[in-house]
């Protein structure tokens, strides 16, 4: 079989943007773990970037991962969205900016709940400088990344969007409720320009090429990390927080949905803000699969599409959690033309894949 080299590809590629002349986009904390996927598929849909990440909870190499799977390296400013005068001076510099994707933000349930200003201060101040500037340097939308959190314990699922938004349960989770209140009022107050909400569910797995993925900082909290530093003996072994919830194996349930199915629609929902006149000036969706399973599924998808044993043992339950939340994605599925479609196994199997390869780097 006869392959096109990989430069005459990308040489390919890189015509195509110039020829495309698709509006800039700005993504905050585009080398942490979704955004630096998102950036993959902008890019790949023809669309130049430019980052800003003040790389406090990613890593400056992120972007030769991005450059080796796409071809081009995304401009990158290091900054903080925080400062108001480096937020301009990017904007100054890159005149051409129409669309904005807003990932930055401090993301661990457990330290919002010992750092509280720190993430009302990190989140919020980021979010309200992004919107101060979007109408004097002709921005024409923003993409916000809220999250499921929002829901809290729902009384049914799947949730759908007009499913009752819950008191959260922390400052980070509250940090999202009250940003999707402060886009509302923003937009409701006339702002010329549109936003689309996207609460995601869990995301999980790498970009299939294993060379970005997620770097968790020090013990992971979040579920497959943890998975995946035990299979590779990093962790003695993995807790399972309870198997006395009231579901079928008594563990709790997610809707996990891969980092590359949930970066698409990210380009999805740009394109509609920005080129499709039907697109309401704000607009919320759902990012899951519409399939709810539990940690042990999970923990026995993973075996078997790795082969690899995961040591385990079961404890008491984790404080604060839900018991069981997965997301309708219909309204994404119909109106984006987005489906969450990557089979599980797979994304378990790109997961293991990125684990294997900070290995390799000599990372973890
Ligand atoms: P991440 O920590 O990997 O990425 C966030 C990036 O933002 C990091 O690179 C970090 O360095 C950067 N950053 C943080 N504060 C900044 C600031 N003030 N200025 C510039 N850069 C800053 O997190 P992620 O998992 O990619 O999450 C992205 C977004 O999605 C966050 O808003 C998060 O709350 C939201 N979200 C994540 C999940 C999840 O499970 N990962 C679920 C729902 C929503
Ligand atoms: C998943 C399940 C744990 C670790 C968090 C945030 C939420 C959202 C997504 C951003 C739970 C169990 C976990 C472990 C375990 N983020 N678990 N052993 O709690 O659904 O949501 O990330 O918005 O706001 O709270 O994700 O990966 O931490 O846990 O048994 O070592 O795995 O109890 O049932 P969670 P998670």
């Amino acid at each position: 079989m006869l392959h096109t080299p990989t430069i005459l590809v990308n040489f390919a590629r890189n015509v195509n943007l110039i020829h495309m002349k698709k509006d800039r986009i700005l993504v905050t904390g585009g080398t942490g773990y979704i955004g630096s996927h998102t950036v993959v598929e902008l890019q790949n849909a023809g669309y130049p970037v430019v980052i800003i990440d003040n790389l406090s909870n990613s890593n400056i190499e992120v972007l030769d991962g991005i450059e080796r799977i796409t071809g081009l390296r995304p401009d990158f400013v290091e900054a903080d969205c925080t400062d108001l005068d480096a937020l301009k001076a990017l904007f100054a510099k890159y005149p051409d900016i129409r669309g904005i994707i807003n990932f930055a933000a401090s993301k661990a349930v457990g330290e919002s709940m010992e750092k509280p200003v720190l993430y009302y201060r990190n989140n919020l101040n980021t979010l309200m400088n992004l919107l101060d500037l979007m109408a004097p340097n002709g921005v024409k939308g923003i993409v916000f990344s809220s999250s499921c959190t929002v829901y809290g314990e729902p009384d049914e699922n799947p949730v759908t969007e007009q499913s009752p938004i819950k008191k959260a349960t922390s400052p980070y989770g509250n940090t999202k409720q009250i940003s999707e209140e402060i886009i509302t009022d923003v937009i409701n107050a006339g702002a010329p320009f549109k936003s689309v909400i996207l609460r995601y569910f869990n995301p999980v797995g790498a970009h299939p090429s294993a060379e970005i993925g997620e770097l968790p900082n020090g013990v992971p909290q979040n579920l497959i990390p943890y998975i995946t530093q035990t299979a590779i003996g990093i962790r003695k072994e993995l807790s399972v927080f309870g198997n006395d919830y009231p579901t079928p194996d008594g563990s709790c349930i997610r809707d996990f949905i891969n980092v590359v199915d949930l970066a698409k629609a990210h380009v999805k929902a740009m394109d509609r803000m920005l080129e499709n006149p039907e697109a309401a000036p704000i607009e919320i969706y759902n990012l899951g699969t519409g399939n709810g399973v539990s940690v042990l599924e999970l923990i026995n998808t993973f075996e078997s599409a790795t082969g690899v044993k995961v040591p385990y043992k079961i404890v008491g339950r984790r404080a604060g959690d839900i018991e069981k939340v997965w997301g309708n994605p219909s309204h994404a599925n119909e109106v984006l033309g987005w489906k969450a479609d990557t089979p599980l196994a797979d994304t378990m199997r790109s997961a293991w894949a990125w684990q294997c390869k900070l290995r390799e780097r000599g990372i973890m």
